[in-house]
């Protein structure tokens, strides 16, 4: 079985192309690296021991598709390349609804020549808008307040769409909580260019002392302690959920949609003392004013998913909290010894 992978060389897609390796499956990866580095091509080999071919190419361009799917003829697609900034978002909206709403209909069109008919999606917990009910079910009411998080329910339109006008497509959309963590082996991870937006990665590079203090983005939320609960979820999970997807897809065409969390929600403030006690470092805080945009509360019911996919998250926050720093020491010594 042969899976394409669109952002293969990010974040997720890196996690999940090791573990497809894994699992047996044959893997073709395209990503133009505007979000990612061609180590990362290097060290999913190192990590799994096997090789596979990689595009650098931009997968809106139906024409580098059409040669790339005539000569490996995929079995099926997992999508991850998008942008994802939502702050970015909203600067450039036009930027984000291009790549990420191009990129899925090119890939519609061309697997439809080819018949290639199982699409596995990266969607977001953010097509939920502010959520009335928590834990939040895939039925749950959707909105959006940016134009990133439009473009994600607007790719889960167009993916609908496709599987009503061809019975045989099959549309695994995953809509994803707050992924953290890394690879075991500390060789991939979340690399973020710059001053990093999320809270994780912030984390890290304070503890690392790159950067001196966290802003916590409000303690006045309707929370236990006042700071923002996020459902966490371990990146290589996450990845074993797209095996998972893929499994299902190949049995049953349609569309089907997914929570994948863990269901259990983390303050900031927990965050932060739980990095603490486990890496034993301090993460130096102070509390500032909400940031725009963001919601008090936001976990899953990954129930659906269970029952469905015989998936469920496994590792626990202290393996997140210990495999995302020991991602962050071992590429700073890496960059000194090539200093
Ligand atoms: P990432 O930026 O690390 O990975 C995306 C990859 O896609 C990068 O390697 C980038 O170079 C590539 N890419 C972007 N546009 C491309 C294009 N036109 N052609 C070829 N390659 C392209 O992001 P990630 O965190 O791994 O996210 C993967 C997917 O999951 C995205 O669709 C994202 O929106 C979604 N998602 C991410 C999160 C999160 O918090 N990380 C949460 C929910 C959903
Ligand atoms: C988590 C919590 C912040 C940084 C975003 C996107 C979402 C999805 C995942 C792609 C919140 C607080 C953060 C900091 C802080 N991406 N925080 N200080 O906002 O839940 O989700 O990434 O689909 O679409 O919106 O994640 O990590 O930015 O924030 O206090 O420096 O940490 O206020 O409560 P978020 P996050």
């Amino acid at each position: 079985m042969k899976v394409l992978v669109t952002g293969g060389l990010g974040y997720i897609g890196s996690h999940t192309v090791v573990e497809l390796l894994n699992e047996g499956y044959e893997v073709v990866v395209v990503d133009n690296l505007s979000n990612s580095s061609i180590d990362v091509y290097d060290k999913i080999k190192i990590i799994t021991g096997k090789d596979f071919p990689f595009y650098e190419e931009d997968v809106c361009i139906e024409k580098k598709l059409d040669e790339i799917f005539s000569k490996e003829k995929p079995d099926a697609v997992i999508h991850f390349a998008a942008y994802k900034a939502v702050g970015e978002s909203v600067e450039k909206p036009i930027m984000y609804y291009e790549n990420n709403l191009v990129s899925t209909m090119k890939l519609c069109k061309v697997m439809k020549k080819h018949n290639c008919n199982v699409f596995v999606f990266s969607s977001s917990a953010t097509v939920y808008g502010d959520p009335e009910v928590l834990p939040i079910k895939e039925s749950a009411r959707l909105s959006t307040t940016n134009p990133y998080g439009s473009t994600k329910l607007m790719n889960e339109q167009i993916l609908k769409d496709v599987c009503i006008s061809n019975k045989d497509f099959s549309a695994m959309i995953l809509r994803y909580f707050n992924p953290i963590g890394a690879h075991k082996s500390g060789l991939i991870g979340e690399n973020p260019n710059g001053i990093p937006n999320n809270l994780m990665p912030y984390i890290v590079r304070v503890a690392t002392r790159e950067l001196e203090i966290l802003s916590i983005f409000g303690d006045d939320y309707d929370t236990p302690d006042g700071t923002g609960v996020r459902d966490y979820i371990h990146v290589v999970d996450l990845a074993k959920g797209h095996i998972k997807a893929l499994e299902k897809a190949f049995q049953e065409a349609g569309v089907k949609y997914y929570n994948l969390g863990t269901g259990t929600g983390y303050s900031v403030l927990e965050m932060v003392k739980s990095f603490e006690k486990v890496n034993n470092v301090k993460v130096p805080y102070k509390i500032v004013g909400r940031r725009a945009g963001d919601i008090a509360a936001c976990y899953a019911d990954p129930t659906k998913a269970y029952n469905e996919l015989g998936w469920k998250a496994e590792f626990g926050l202290e393996d997140m909290m210990r495999d995302s720093y020991n991602f962050v020491l071992k590429l700073n010594d890496e960059k000194r010894s090539n200093e």
